[in-house]
């Protein structure tokens, strides 16, 4: 099975999911702006892996860090946490990972004596909470799974959109976890993978995935998934998320939002699975979510061929909030929470 980010002695390794599926190459980064660029670049993406890389990022930029006392390490920390938070704007894993670091940073510097001492602690605290925030995310995704699971149909077809497996989390997955837990569960389920265009992560990487671990996965274009529903063809739909606000609002991969209409439309379930490090008490609503546009090149161009007539406008919004009313329950590691999100949501956190 394939890691799609480790800690190594030789720095930071991820498979680079630019190249999926058609190669699998593995990057080893040992400066925290590779890391920093890799996730800005979608070497690494899905909100728990970048949360992870920004983990690791912080953690290899303050051992690679030539400071000679704390207040040098402290401003050197500040730049690696900042270039590391200004790669992608709508995932709050990443800015939740960096906070997590630096709680650490702080709490390891307060209890040394001298710089040196200091230093080498902190460095130490550091790389072991990132491989902790990887180790956690993994076992997150195997109890959601377990939670989701028994909200899967005994069998018949599961829409996907995006990519919520291994490749976007530590491993195993959030969406596609719960998929892997239902089959291994003994459910009859297959999935269709939307495309999801422009970045195409479900006919490259779901489908990559489900294939390498023999779960039947069957592509379908963004635009073919109303009239699977209208045929009967779909039991569920269920997705990951890029950020959760209090209210339940979820922002996920651009076209997520169409799905959700869909599935209220025709009457399917419709299921978030996410962690609760994707949920941002502190957003009233959807709303306030910042939405990343990336480059319209992404959209006029596949695989580098020119799809467009040149100097063409696009636009590129890369996630889109799904309204809490479209959706049946947030799955996370902690439970299952159903409307009224404002208080499910706040019982989970308070458990
Ligand atoms: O732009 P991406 O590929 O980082 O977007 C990923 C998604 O929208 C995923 O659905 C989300 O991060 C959840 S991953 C478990």
């Amino acid at each position: 099975m394939f890691k799609t980010i480790e800690w190594t002695e030789q720095g930071v390794r991820m498979i680079d999911q630019t190249r999926l599926p058609g190669e699998e190459i593995y990057r080893t980064y040992t400066d925290y702006r590779e890391v920093a660029e890799a996730i800005r670049s979608m070497v690494i993406r899905g909100a728990p892996a970048i949360g992870v890389a920004a983990a690791m990022g912080v953690a290899i930029g303050v051992k690679n860090s030539g400071a000679k006392n704390i207040p040098e390490l402290r401003a050197d920390f500040d730049v690696i946490a900042d270039t590391l938070a200004r790669t992608r704007p709508t995932a709050v894993n990443l800015f939740w990972a960096i906070k997590r670091m630096r709680n650490v940073f702080e709490k390891s510097l307060s209890c040394h004596h001298t710089d040196a001492a200091a230093i080498s602690m902190v460095r130490v605290g550091l790389e072991e909470e990132a491989k902790r925030v990887l180790a956690e995310d993994i076992a997150i995704n195997e109890a959601m799974g377990r939670y989701g699971a028994d909200l899967m149909p005994d069998s018949g077809t599961v829409l996907t959109h995006c990519n919520a497996g291994a490749l976007a989390t530590g491993g195993y997955g959030t969406a596609l976890g719960v998929i892997r837990a239902a089959v291994g569960a003994g459910k009859k389920i297959q999935v269709f993978a939307d495309e999801t265009r422009p970045f195409l992560q479900g006919a490259r990487l779901t489908a990559w995935e489900l294939a390498k671990d023999q779960i039947p996965v069957t592509i379908i274009t963004d635009n073919m998934a109303g009239h699977f529903m209208k045929q009967g063809e779909i039991r569920a739909v269920i997705v990951g998320a890029d950020r959760i606000a209090s209210n339940g609002d979820t922002a996920n991969k651009i076209g997520t939002y169409s799905v959700s209409v869909l599935a209220h439309e025709n009457g399917i379930p419709f299921y978030v699975a996410a962690p609760l490090s994707t949920i941002d008490m502190s957003l009233a609503s959807g709303d306030q979510i910042p939405i990343e546009e990336r480059s319209s090149a992404e959209v006029t161009h596949l695989a580098g061929v020119a799809i467009a007539p040149r100097d063409v406008q696009a636009r590129h919004p890369a996630f889109d909030v799904t309204p809490q009313r479209y959706i049946t329950a947030i799955i996370t590691e902690r439970g299952v929470a159903r409307a009224p999100f404002t208080d499910s949501l706040r019982a989970l956190f308070a458990q």
